[in-house]
């Protein structure tokens, strides 16, 4: 059983500047709700409630976001009752637990900082700024193979042959359609070089020996500890397998995707969606 999910969410998100210079990415919203939101309903949805979120330097309004507002509660109890519910809902999705990356050196070190919460048993990792959409949830998906295989799981996607260069890309051996047995993983490969197009999709079931492998890493690209180094050295001892994600990733660190993903989202919303069709219709006809 996964009992737990860590929400890495410290980094500095720097190519979302000048908008992350004083907030952090993850609260950056998708129409009206922030990017995190979505990732800790994808815990609940998957059966996880105790969450802890790697927090750092100028990410404290995370912790409001998911604390109570009495005043806003009292405000809207009178006025509002959709959003006070909303809001009530908010304030109640899990247990939320913060620990602070002081310095940020990289992905694999702030998972290090989930050790003392998350030593003895396997948990899910859900990057902050990476929403999936998809009918089952991606950390459930993940969890039913990894009770299956009772190895470290990564939500791998397919990505176009011309966009590997972009990701971690896993090799191996497929088990069933879905499922790779890995005996390789390799960070942003030339097109020619990777041995698979599966991406690396900002999800993983994680067993503790990552712990062991974090602090056995060395400095890796951008002088930081990246996970995948981490991930890397379990595969020399363990086996690890790779699981396609059904769904849709959106990398909201990035404002292209942020861009596209405000509109499909826009696109699903009742209140939005004609409006915002006929206001993209006459934008294209004016071209
Ligand atoms: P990214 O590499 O996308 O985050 O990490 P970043 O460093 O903020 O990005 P840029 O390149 O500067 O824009 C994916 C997730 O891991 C967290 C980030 O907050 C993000 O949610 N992260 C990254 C940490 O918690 N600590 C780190 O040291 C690095």
């Amino acid at each position: 059983m996964i009992k737990k999910a860590v929400i890495p969410a410290a980094g500095l998100g720097t190519r979302f500047l000048p908008a992350t210079k004083a907030q952090p990415k993850e609260m950056l919203p998708i129409i009206d709700t922030p990017v995190i939101q979505y990732v800790v309903q994808e815990c609940v949805d998957s059966g996880i409630e105790d969450i802890l979120i790697i927090s750092g330097k100028g990410k404290r309004s995370i912790e409001d976001h998911f604390d109570r507002s009495p005043e806003l509660d009292r405000i809207l109890s009178e006025k509002d009752e959709i959003l006070y519910n909303q809001l009530r809902h908010i304030e109640n999705m899990a247990n939320i637990h913060f620990v602070r990356q002081k310095e940020l050196n990289g992905l694999g070190d702030a998972i290090r900082h989930a050790q003392y919460h998350c030593a003895n048993e396997a948990f899910a990792v859900l990057l902050g700024d990476t929403v999936i959409d998809s009918v089952i949830p991606a950390t459930r998906r993940l969890i039913d193979v990894y009770e299956q295989y009772h190895q470290c799981v990564i939500g791998v996607e397919e990505v176009e042959p011309d966009e590997v260069s972009r990701y971690g890309i896993v090799g191996g051996s497929w088990l069933s359609g879905d499922i790779m047995q890995l005996d390789r993983l390799v960070e942003k490969p030339e097109r020619g070089a990777a041995p698979s197009n599966f991406a690396i999709a900002g999800r993983y079931i994680l067993t503790p020996s990552v712990f062991d492998a974090i602090e056995h890493t060395e400095r890796g690209k951008n002088n930081e500890i990246q996970l995948t180094d981490a991930l890397r050295l379990i595969l020399e001892r363990e086996n690890i397998v790779a699981a396609t994600i059904e769904g849709k990733r959106h990398d909201l660190g990035n404002k292209l995707d942020f861009l596209k993903t405000t509109v499909e989202f826009a696109l699903k919303r009742d209140e939005f969606a004609e409006p915002l069709r006929a206001f993209l219709r006459s934008l294209i006809l004016d071209k």
